[in-house]
């Protein structure tokens, strides 16, 4: 089901009523303006975290969120209750971060190519076209001194990065067959708001839109856009398959997350608190990372099955043929991507088995 109703027992409207008097107030009183929860709570009460993310719970992230809800709340003790909300139902990509800098919400994950939004420019470096060649290379990325000095960066913001998720590699879909570079060339692409995928479509030929996740579908549908990139996950639970006729499996590109809190909202809690939420964060963390590669190897054999969508499987000469006509795109990103950073990514994913 898209874009289900938020559940009966929580607060969207009031979230929303404290998202936009927090707004306001942000506004005129200069940015960020928290709103937090937990200072709402009474000593008795549990203090709420609510988490929203913009795909269904039925993929890896939505399972992760679930998961980490089950933990965090055990691990507490009932001191804290985790309300998750998927499929965009309290904010779309953009929103949410917002959000979660104002303290309407105090936890998501979102994917690094939203980051640039709130200060997570050099997190698009993960969107260069064939930059991992497996999840191994993308988690040795991350896992170390480059993923903390990362997450460090966001700090400014008024947010805390606390773990990096795996999804998996993205492929196209379209309305018509990509089967080659050149059949790109006059059709519209929805991407996130990545200039590393601005640069990317355009060296394919292709017109770029962005549209947050929640659009996607009927844009595809009205014909809006003609196409899209994604991963199976998110194009099996949004049904993009209903509205497009071809799948490239091109694995262009890696879709990952960085599981974020509203910083002073984190700051603020208890410290053996903080602690069990890490724990179970960690866990949470290791069992997304267990899960994802599955879920999307499930979720493509899933939308050959369905039969509404043709699934093309490049040749090695076809993708030689893609990482060739998209190499340039590494020349331009360098105008704005730290190259220190590049080097370190790329010297940790060497090592990575
Ligand atoms: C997208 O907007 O395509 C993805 O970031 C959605 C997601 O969170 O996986």
């Amino acid at each position: 089901m898209r874009n289900p109703s938020p559940p009966k027992n929580s607060p969207p409207a009031l979230t929303r009523r404290c998202f936009a008097s927090a707004l306001a107030l942000a506004m005129a009183s200069g940015w960020p303006l928290p709103c937090t929860t937990a200072q709402a709570q009474t000593a008795k009460d549990p203090i709420i975290i609510q988490f929203s993310h913009v795909v269904g719970a039925d993929t890896a992230k939505g399972k992760a969120a679930l998961k980490f809800k089950e933990l965090a709340e055990a691990r507490t003790a009932g001191r804290v209750r985790v309300e998750v909300y998927p499929d965009s139902t309290l904010y779309k990509d953009r929103e949410e971060l917002q959000a979660l800098q104002i303290g309407a919400v105090q936890m998501l994950a979102t994917s690094l190519s939203k980051l640039a939004t709130v200060g997570g420019s050099d997190f698009e470096v993960f969107d260069l076209p064939f930059l991992f060649k497996d999840h191994a290379a993308f988690r040795a990325a991350v896992d170390g001194p480059v993923g903390a000095t990362l997450l460090r960066r966001l700090e400014p913001s008024g947010l805390q990065g606390l773990a990096f998720w795996d999804n998996g590699f993205k492929v196209f879909t379209a309305n018509r067959p990509l089967l080659s570079p050149a059949d790109f060339r006059g059709i519209k692409i929805r991407i996130q708001s990545s200039r590393i995928l601005v640069s990317q479509m355009k060296a394919l030929g292709a017109d770029v839109s962005i549209h947050p996740m929640a659009n996607v579908y009927e844009a595809l549908r009205s014909g809006q856009l003609d196409g899209q990139e994604n991963v199976p996950t998110n194009i099996y639970s949004q049904h993009l398959h209903d509205v497009q006729s071809h799948l490239s499996v091109t694995r262009h590109g890696y879709l990952a997350y960085v599981v974020l809190v509203n910083r002073q909202f984190w700051n603020q809690l208890p410290y053996d608190i903080r602690e069990a939420l890490r724990l179970a964060l960690h866990e949470a963390t290791q069992y997304a990372n267990s899960i994802a590669e599955a879920e999307n190897q499930r979720a493509l054999e899933l939308l050959k099955a369905s039969g509404k969508l043709t699934v093309h499987e490049p040749t090695a000469q076809m993708l030689a043929l893609w990482r060739e006509t998209l190499a340039p795109v590494y020349r331009q990103a360098s105008a704005w991507i730290d190259p220190a950073m590049l080097a370190a990514i790329r010297a940790s994913s060497a090592g990575a088995r």
